[in-house]
This record gives C-alpha cells, sequence and structure tokens, in this order.
C-alpha cells in the first residue's frame, strides 16, 4: 500500500501539497488528474524517490519494482527491439550476471561451485522470460504502431516522437508492481492509444497514470486522485465518476458554505447589538467564543479559468497559399531522398478551416512542416500569398524553448527579433501584462522555463504563438500536455479566429469543433475527405488492416529470403555422427529438443484455438457493422472490433515467432 499521511511537497517557494493523506492500495488502477502545474509529475517524483516530502509522513512498499518511462530522448544506435528488452532491468541483470560466471567458468571449469552457479543462473534466466524476451519486446514496439521492418532498426533512426513511443514499450517490458505513467498518450495516435488501452487492462499491478484525455482514463483507471489547491483528493471512479461526484460536492460545499454565512452573519448581528449591553453581555461572550470555535467552511474556489482570444489578423492574403504539383518528404544526408507525398496540388484560401486526417506516419506532420517552411518541397512549388505570416505550432517546437531563460526573457526576445514587423507593444511592462493574460502571474514570468511543467511549457509556447498576430495557423498535436480547461480555451480562441486553420490532432472533439472541412493525407497522396469522423474512424480500421496486411506479406518475403538461406546453411557439409557416444549424444538431444518443444506445441494449440473465436467474433461484429446500427453501438462495435483485429495481429504475430522457435529446434 502506498500511503501519505500530512504530507508537505514543495518546489522551491511552491506548496504543492499541504497536509495531503491519501492512500493507494495493491493492484488499483489509479488516474492523477489535476490543472496544468498543480503538481502531478511532482508527486510521481515523491513516488519514486527524486522528490522528498517537506513534511508528514510518506511510505511505499521497499520490495516494489516500480517501471516508469524515461523522460529523456535515447540516444543509441541499439535496435528497437533490444532497446525495448533492455527494458526488463531484472533480465538485464540476470544476463550480466550469466556473462560473469561464464567468464569465471571458462577459466576454472572444474570448480564444483562455478559449475552449480551456472546452472542457477541460466534456470534464473529462463524463470525470467528470456525465451521469450525478444517477442514480447516486439509484440509492445508493433503494438505501438511500428512496422515489422523497423523492428531492427537503430534507435536513432527515428525521430523524436516516435523515440519516445520505445520509451514508453521499455516501460512496459519492465516487470513491475507499481507503473508511473506520466501522460503516456502525448505521442500516440488513435490506433496506438487503442492499443495501449487494452495491454493496460490486462496489467496485473498497481498502475497511476497521468493524463487530461477523459476517454482513456475511463478506460484504464477504476480511482481518481484529484489534485488542486494544494490538496490531494481521493474518489472512488474513474474520471467521468469523479467529475460528477465531485460536481455534486462543489454544489454541497456552496451550499454549506453559504448556510454557515447566514449563520455568521446572525451571530455577528447579535454581538454588535448586545455587547454594550450589561445583562446581555454574557451571551455575547458566548456567542464570540462560538464564533471562534467554528470550523469554517471553504468557500468554492474558482479556478482561475483563463480564456484568451487571437488577434485579429491585419491583412488576409487570399489565397493564402497555394500548392502546385509538389512533391514532400525528407532528404537524408548520403541517400535519395524520400519522397512520402507527391503530386499535392491545392490551394488554401482566406478562412478555411481545414483539418488534416490521416493514419500515423502517412506524412501529416511532413505536410504541416514543408507549408511551415521548416522544410523544403522536394519539387513542385509552393507559392505564398503577400503577407502570410504563419504561426506554426508542433511538439518539437517546446524544445525551441530555452530551459534557463524565463517566460519574459522568451517575450523580450521575440519581441526584439520580430522588431518593427511586432504588431504588439513590447515594452517590459506590457509583456509582463500580456504574460499575466496567459496566467503566468507574479513569480512565473520569471522562473526558468526548464522548470515548469509540461502544459506550463506548452502554454507559454502558445502565448509567443499568439502574440505574433498570425493569419495562417498550423497546429500540430496542440492539445498535448493542455489540461482540460485550457483545451477548452483553445477550442473557443480557434473558433473566433478569423484568419485560416489548419489543424492536425487526435483529438476529435477539437476537430470535431473548429473544423469544417478534411484533408486525408494517405497512400503518398493528399485527398479531400468527404465525411465526418466517425466515417474516418472507419477508415482508420479499414487502414491499419490494409497495412498489416502489408507488413505480413513483407515479413512472409523476408521469410522466404531466410528459409532460402537455411537451405543453403542446411546443404551444406555437416560433421558426422558415427562414434556411438556421437550418437548417443545426439539421440540426448533430440530428446531435449522434443521436451522445449512441447510447451512451445501446446502454446500454438492453445493461440490457433483463441484465433478461431476471436476471428469468429470479428465477422460476427462486421456483420453487424454493415447493417444500420445507431451511434452508441457503432462506437461500441467499432472499438471491440479495434480490439479484436489488434488481438489477432498480437496473436499471430506470437503465432509466426513461436512457430520460428519450433521449426529452429527441428533444425
Ligand atoms: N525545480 C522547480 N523549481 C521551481 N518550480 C518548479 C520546479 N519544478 C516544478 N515547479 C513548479 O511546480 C509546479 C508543479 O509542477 P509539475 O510538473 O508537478 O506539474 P504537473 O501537475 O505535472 O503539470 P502538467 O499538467 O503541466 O504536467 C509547476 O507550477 C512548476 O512550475
Ligand atoms: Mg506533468
Amino acid at each position: 500500500m502506498i500511503t501519505l499521511k500530512n504530507v508537505i511537497l514543495r518546489r522551491s517557494a511552491k506548496k504543492l501539497l499541504d497536509g495531503a493523506t491519501v492512500n493507494l492500495n495493491p493492484g488499483e488502477k489509479v488516474g492523477l488528474v489535476g490543472r496544468n502545474g498543480a503538481g502531478k509529475s511532482s508527486l510521481f517524483a515523491l513516488f519514486n524517490g527524486t522528490l522528498h516530502e517537506d513534511g508528514g509522513d510518506f511510505y511505499i512498499p521497499k520490495q516494489w519494482r516500480m517501471a516508469q518511462v524515461a523522460q529523456d530522448m535515447p540516444e543509441t544506435e541499439e535496435s528497437a527491439t533490444d532497446f525495448v528488452v533492455g527494458g526488463d532491468t531484472r533480465l538485464t541483470e540476470l544476463r550480466a550476471t550469466l556473462a560473469a560466471i561464464e567468464a569465471a567458468y571458462a577459466e576454472n571449469p572444474d570448480d564444483a561451485d562455478i559449475g552449480m552457479e551456472l546452472a542457477h543462473a541460466y534456470t534464473d534466466l529462463a524463470d525470467a522470460g528470456e525465451h521469450d524476451a525478444v517477442p514480447r519486446a516486439q509484440a509492445l514496439v508493433l503494438g505501438l504502431g511500428f512496422k515489422s521492418h523497423e523492428l531492427d532498426e537503430p534507435v536513432n533512426s527515428f525521430s523524436g516522437g516516435w523515440r519516445m513511443r520505445l520509451q514508453l514499450a521499455r516501460a512496459l517490458m519492465c516487470p513491475s508492481d507499481l507503473l508511473l505513467l506520466d501522460e503516456p498518450t502525448n505521442h500516440l495516435d488513435l490506433d496506438a492509444l487503442v492499443w495501449l488501452e487494452a495491454w493496460l487492462q490486462k496489467y496485473a499491478g498497481t498502475m497511476i497514470v497521468i493524463s487530461h484525455d477523459r476517454e482513456f482514463l475511463d478506460a484504464v483507471t477504476d480511482v481518481t486522485l484529484h489534485i488542486a489547491n494544494a490538496q490531494l483528493t481521493r474518489y472512488g471512479g474513474n474520471y467521468s465518476k469523479f467529475e460528477d461526484m465531485r460536481a455534486l460536492q462543489m454544489e454541497q460545499q456552496q451550499v454549506a458554505f453559504s448556510k454557515q454565512q447566514d449563520k455568521i452573519a446572525h451571530l455577528q448581528k447579535f454581538i454588535d447589538r448586545f455587547k454594550a449591553k450589561a445583562s446581555k453581555a454574557k451571551q455575547a461572550q458566548s456567542r464570540v467564543k462560538a464564533l471562534e470555535r467554528m470550523e469554517r467552511v471553504a468557500p468554492l474556489l474558482a479556478e482561475a479559468d483563463f480564456t484568451f482570444e487571437f488577434k485579429e489578423p491585419g491583412n488576409i492574403p487570399n489565397p493564402m497559399l497555394s500548392i502546385d504539383n509538389a512533391s514532400f518528404g525528407y532528404e537524408i544526408e548520403g541517400e535519395a531522398p524520400k519522397t512520402i507525398l507527391r503530386g499535392v496540388s491545392r490551394s488554401v484560401l482566406a478562412g478555411q478551416r481545414i483539418g488534416i486526417l490521416g493514419a500515423n506516419g502517412q506524412g501529416k506532420s511532413t505536410l504541416v512542416k514543408t507549408i511551415a517552411r521548416e522544410m523544403g518541397a522536394l519539387a513542385g512549388q509552393v507559392t505564398e500569398g503577400k503577407g502570410l505570416n504563419i504561426g506554426y505550432f508542433a511538439q518539437q517546437e517546446l524544445d525551441v524553448l530555452r530551459p534557463q531563460d524565463n517566460p519574459l526573457e522568451h517575450m523580450v526576445r521575440m519581441a526584439r527579433e520580430l522588431g518593427s514587423n511586432a504588431k504588439e507593444a513590447t515594452g517590459e511592462q506590457a509583456l509582463r501584462g500580456y504574460l499575466g493574460s496567459f496566467n503566468f502571474s507574479g513569480d512565473m514570468v520569471k522562473q526558468p522555463v526548464g522548470t515548469m511543467s509540461g502544459g506550463e511549457k506548452a502554454r507559454l509556447v502558445l502565448a509567443m504563438m499568439v502574440w505574433q498576430r498570425p493569419n495562417l495557423l498550423l497546429l500540430d498535436e496542440p492539445t498535448n500536455h493542455l489540461d482540460l480547461a485550457t483545451r477548452e480555451a483553445l477550442a473557443v480562441a480557434l473558433n473566433e479566429f478569423e484568419g485560416t486553420l489548419m489543424l492536425v490532432s487526435h483529438d476529435r472533439a477539437l476537430l470535431r469543433s473548429v473544423c469544417d472541412e478534411f484533408w486525408l493525407v494517405g497512400r503518398g497522396v493528399v485527398t479531400d475527405f468527404d465525411g465526418d469522423l466517425d466515417d474516418y474512424q472507419r477508415y482508420l480500421l479499414d487502414e491499419s488492416k490494409r497495412l498489416r496486411e502489408e507488413a505480413k506479406v513483407a515479413v512472409r518475403e523476408a521469410d522466404a529470403v531466410a528459409a532460402a538461406a537455411a537451405a543453403a546453411a542446411a546443404a551444406a557439409p555437416v560433421k558426422s555422427s558415427n562414434t556411438p557416444e556421437q550418437r548417443k549424444q545426439d539421440a540426448q538431444e533430440r530428446q531435449q529438443r522434443s521436451e522445449q518443444a512441447k510447451p512451445l506445441k501446446k502454446e500454438i494449440a492453445k493461440i490457433d484455438e483463441r484465433m478461431a473465436a476471436a476471428s469468429a467474433e470479428r465477422s460476427t461484429l462486421e456483420a453487424r457493422l454493415a447493417e444500420p446500427l445507431p451511434p452508441a453501438e457503432i462506437a461500441d462495435a467499432g472499438k471491440r472490433l479495434k480490439a479484436l483485429n489488434d488481438e489477432i495481429a498480437q496473436l499471430e504475430e506470437r503465432w509466426l515467432a513461436l512457430s520460428d522457435q519450433l521449426e529452429a529446434l527441428a533444425a
């Protein structure tokens, strides 16, 4: 059990927890929620020992193995698979132990003790799951959206977002009693998100997850910890239940508060009236005491909600830009450029609000980045309208911030760089005031950005973008890190924005509320998407199926190559086994191999059975989806279908891995 008793937790001058008392039981799935900067990540730092309580008692079982997602960007030439296998810390330790003992054994092959140790080391390693570590790791990597040909590619060859997915896979790989996940869905698209939900639902240990995503929290948690105003409150329910309970609680508190205010006013009146009268002085006195003793109900602290708006753009060129027969992609040093989208011809007009859709890895960000001039078009033309002023917001923009500098310094520098082009007042006082309107008040304008929370950084980038008065907004996943209230503020501001908007987001609520047309990026081209977001969900399902089929063909091709190689190897001369000892040894080995094959065959049989059941269910579901259904049922059926497809894909993956192992044994 994790126990906090009257815990006080500080970050420099800020008190993040003031007398927090809460228990978390083993096996509970907990959602940790609260506004940006409320102290969620800091609470994780307390749990994992990087931060210590400043008062009260904190207890966490010492023997608990903890898994968490490393926050740094991995830099290594290791393959994606190996990197994720490395997340199994126990396995890594045992491998190191084995290597050491093997070395000792090589020097003293006659030492019986070392021989014993060696035997133990082997069994320990087997117990830790050495035999299927690689397929387990690969199932995680594939589940998180990587393609099968990427499994062996070096970690360094992936972009930032994908490397963070590998960090997540690494954490999931680690056997743990406590799993700490800080906004795990930020780098995920819908596909991977649904996969992660399914994975977490099967996780057996205690899990605490920080997220601003309602649906995700509802799917994976059954307890909610809310952190606000330095208080930590436990609610026995998922996020939706928490919202209901909290609304009720707030209402009750409001009622209690006003009742008490009435009573206080009444007492006070009595005291004021009678304190001068000798005969009543005693009673007045007792009421003064009553007033002093009264435990005050706190007034509702309305959470400092904030709204902002985009300033009216100075001028709006029309068309904003036109793209003429362009190819988009990226250049790799020493290689031919990689084209992702070709033959793109479209124009972006004043006032359009375009949602950019597309399955993961199809080139949405490439398109947006090229328009934002972060990279050049590989061919064709992108012509900008006169006076085009782009406001570009992307995940990696957070890295653009300088950790040592504070928000005010960022604003001052930006104002200076824009020089006479700046349309806003550039005095320090004005900039301070401006930051205040984005909820950076008092001390915070002077806090180094490096120490700010994820959401605070995102809010600063947003503030800097708004200040530049763009007329074309290019937003690539802008809501990551933002809390719900800030997301809503963004949605409102975007709705009132008078310029043109291009938005990439997996936040369906946001897409729905601010976009009125959609482009679809997929299969190497950009097309109009005629349909709503439900059609899009179905499109995604089909698309992931198609990609999976493609991957399977690739795997089969790779297998054919491997089989040919194996055949060639088999054709090579082998040692003949003529001596009796040799024959005996061979027989023993065969026996051993058949023993080893048994569990594999058993698991294969089980998988066959499960696969048949899952496929049958899938057919039924697909048949149902072909009929007209109410939307709620479509959503449920779609979700289930997705889960089934994922499961089947995983089963197939595992089946392939097992039959490979069987084949290897037979060889
Ligand atoms: N080293 C530090 N020095 C000063 N203030 C800090 C430091 N680290 C964090 N803070 C502040 O403490 C507060 C809590 O930060 P924390 O990262 O725990 O928030 P959070 O709840 O995880 O927010 P988010 O939802 O944005 O991730 C923030 O206001 C942050 O600016
Ligand atoms: Mg955080």
